[in-house]
């Protein structure tokens, strides 16, 4: 075993000057564990990742099953695997009929690039609207649709021909015209601090999409695998994108993206020029294995039932004077604080009593919870106590 700091900060790329740092041996279920034997609660599934909890068995007997029997056996689109051709076949059985056709990519940046790039393809049109505030990746592309401009700056020129609206006003949409290929938008934003819209104005976007024929990209990257208390966020908005684009908790712990759109639009990709999306290990058959195990955790588990209630009890069990507010949807949660500060040492002291809570990207008086669903009601009590203790311990 080497778990020496020396080497993860010597010959680890660092990407920022405080990682979180515990040394994590195994996990199981909500919890990990260091080598010392240390149990951490996860309270964030690996940032949206862990939502069927870690290490699910049905997951791990899929993914062992899958290893028996072949890896990687050729790039993209190539070769019929039973893996990819079963999750496909799932998702179609899951989604809307115009959401038919799935190209499976590596991860959550690279499922919103093949979704941009498809959109332009589609509509031979190159403006892409997005919002501030909205967080799609850090590739070159998703950067480019991504809000937050510190991030930014020092990598530009970034795409061009991106026009930025404020989320959930109605008034901004009509900034979407015949000129837009495209408009991106996580269904909730996720690093923003948790910010839901209407389900008016979702309506009224994807009307505004639909009369200027521009097509609708929903990210659900972070919103989507049961987060929100329903498979796909968007259902609770009673709209369809046009594409949709998920990752992360897709994978069930394996490294998995995914944008899917209708037969139609996909076709696009095919001719003209041909191979105008590839990858080599889209679609790679473990972690195609790993995903379908996990949508059937999902079903069988009835996974999706229990979301609300446990998101209510979080909700009621958090009650302190320090707490500012808390936005929620399902099992996704910010907390607001009144300054940085004050969230940095929650955060801390969570994680010296053995709670992971975690920090927004684009939002500092918040920290996020959003457990595997699978945490019990015992657990959710054991961990909001110490989550109060945190906050009591907290300082300015
Ligand atoms: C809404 C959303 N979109 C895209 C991404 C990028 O996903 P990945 O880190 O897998 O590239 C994230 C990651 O946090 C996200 O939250």
């Amino acid at each position: 075993m080497n778990f020496s700091q020396d080497t993860f900060f010597n010959h680890l790329a660092q990407t920022s000057p405080y990682p979180y740092l515990i040394s994590i041996d195994r996990a199981e279920g909500i919890y990990l564990y260091s080598p010392d034997g240390r149990r951490y609660t996860d309270l964030i599934s690996g940032i949206g990742v862990s939502n069927v909890g870690h290490r699910h068995p049905h997951v791990v007997k899929a993914i062992k099953e899958q290893v028996d029997k072949h890896l990687h056996v050729m790039v993209y689109g190539e070769f019929i695997q039973s893996a990819s051709n079963r999750l496909a076949e799932k998702l179609a059985s899951l989604l809307p009929p115009s959401l038919s056709c799935c190209y499976f990519v590596n991860s959550g940046t690279e499922a919103n690039e093949g979704a941009l790039k498809l959109a332009k393809r589609y509509t031979e049109r190159t403006e892409i609207v997005s919002f501030r505030k909205s967080y799609h990746g850090s590739t070159h592309g998703s950067l480019s649709v991504s809000g937050n401009e510190i991030k930014k700056q020092k990598f530009r020129p970034l795409l061009p021909d991106v026009r930025f609206i404020d989320f959930n006003v109605e008034k901004d949409l009509g900034q979407i015209t015949q000129r837009t290929a495209c408009v991106i938008v996580e269904t909730i934003q996720g690093d923003a601090g948790v910010r839901i819209p209407s389900r008016a104005y979702m309506k009224a976007l994807r009307k505004r999409c639909t009369e200027v024929g521009a097509l609708l990209i929903l990210d659900e990257i972070q919103c989507g695998m049961g987060r929100t208390g329903t498979l796909f966020a968007f259902e609770q908005f009673k709209i369809v994108p046009d594409i949709l684009t998920i990752a992360k908790a897709f994978g069930g712990g394996l490294p998995i993206g995914c944008f899917i759109s209708s037969k139609e639009i996909m076709s696009s990709f095919t001719t003209d020029p041909i191979l105008g999306h590839i990858t080599t290990f889209g679609g790679n058959p473990v972690c195609c294995a790993s995903s379908l195990a996990t949508l059937e955790v999902i079903e069988k588990e009835n996974l999706l039932a229990s979301v609300e209630a446990k998101g209510r009890l979080f909700e009621s069990l958090l009650q302190h004077k320090h707490i500012k507010e808390v936005r929620r949807i399902g099992l996704l949660f910010a907390i607001d604080f009144d300054s940085a500060e004050r969230v940095n040492s929650i955060v801390n002291h969570a994680k010296e009593l053995g709670v992971i809570c975690y920090w927004f990207l684009s939002h500092p008086y918040s920290f996020r919870i959003a457990p595997p669903l699978t945490i019990t009601e015992d657990e959710i009590r054991e961990s909001c106590e110490v989550i109060l203790k945190a906050i009591d311990k907290s300082s300015t």
